[in-house]
């Protein structure tokens, strides 16, 4: 029997498991977080490909046949190369999907103007994924997109509440707004930035909406496991969660409950084969 993989470059993924975990608390999961080398935001394509893939062979390895990439920029850079080049090799019963088509096929939705605004780390924007998934699935849709480099930083070391932060991310808030003033949904593009929603309802009017991933993902996984009974059959259901981590368990298991909303107990683990 098998467990649901929930993989990130380090605690934003948690907030997309915490939903999930709501939605679907009857499953086995195992969270890995890569926070020995987070960020991945600035990182190439080939070096998020290559720690993305260490990652989802370490969580096939620990007994996951399911892995979801809740990471939107291992899902912009990582995710097509290790489904079409890796997946085949891995296990072809195997699946590993991502956050950003779940997101892109609903988020126009959630704006009446049809026009919206995505922050994201530079990794995701640069790739436009968004702009070509949102296009695919509401062509009308006008997309503006900013990437807030400093974001997962000031997140990751739980700095985000400093003058200094809050100077940066009003300001980068208000670059996306500058480009499209109908913009009236702001998609959180990145599984970190939710923990910041309550500094940036500050610093957005009232009609502009804040749309972050967990819940929308968490729909669509549930939808996707009642679509493949194969898949779903193979699922171990005794409620256990799992987190590991890349870097000190001591200080995951210290941020860990603000992502996830309860405390938790990790383990240390080295996804770098010898
Ligand atoms: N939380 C991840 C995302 O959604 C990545 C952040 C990072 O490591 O830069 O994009």
């Amino acid at each position: 029997m098998a467990s649901i993989g929930i993989f990130d470059s380090g605690y934003g993924g948690l907030t997309v498991f915490k939903s999930i975990a709501a939605r679907m608390p009857e499953y086995n999961y195992i969270y890995l977080g890569d926070n020995a080398r987070a960020p991945y935001g600035n990182r190439s394509f080939e070096t998020v490909y290559e720690y993305t893939l260490e990652c989802v062979e370490w969580l096939f390895a620990a007994g996951c046949e399911l892995v979801i990439l809740a990471c939107n920029t291992a899902s912009a850079k990582a995710l097509r190369t290790i489904q079409q080049h890796d997946l085949p090799r891995l296990g072809a019963e195997k699946r590993v999907l991502g956050v950003i088509r779940p997101t892109a096929e609903v988020v126009g939705q959630y704006s009446r103007s049809k026009h919206i605004g995505i922050l994201g780390t530079m990794g995701t924007v640069q790739s436009e994924s968004y702009l070509i998934e949102i296009k695919n699935f509401a062509p009308d849709m006008e997309v503006q997109q900013h990437a807030c480099p400093l974001w997962v930083p000031l997140v990751e070391a739980n700095a985000y509440q400093t003058e200094a932060a809050q100077l940066i991310i009003r300001s980068d808030v208000s670059q996306l707004l500058e480009q499209d003033e109908q913009i009236d949904a702001i998609l959180l593009a990145c599984t970190h930035y939710p923990i910041l929603t309550p500094i940036l309802q500050q610093f957005v009017p009232d009609s502009v909406s804040i749309i972050s991933q967990g819940e929308l993902v968490a729909d669509s996984l549930a939808d996707y496991l009642q679509r493949h009974p194969e898949m779903e059959t193979r699922m171990d259901k005794n409620g256990a969660e799992l987190f590991f981590t890349t870097g000190d368990a001591g200080d995951f298991e210290a941020h860990a409950s603000l992502f996830f909303g309860k405390e938790i107990k990790a383990r240390t683990c080295n996804v770098v084969k010898k």
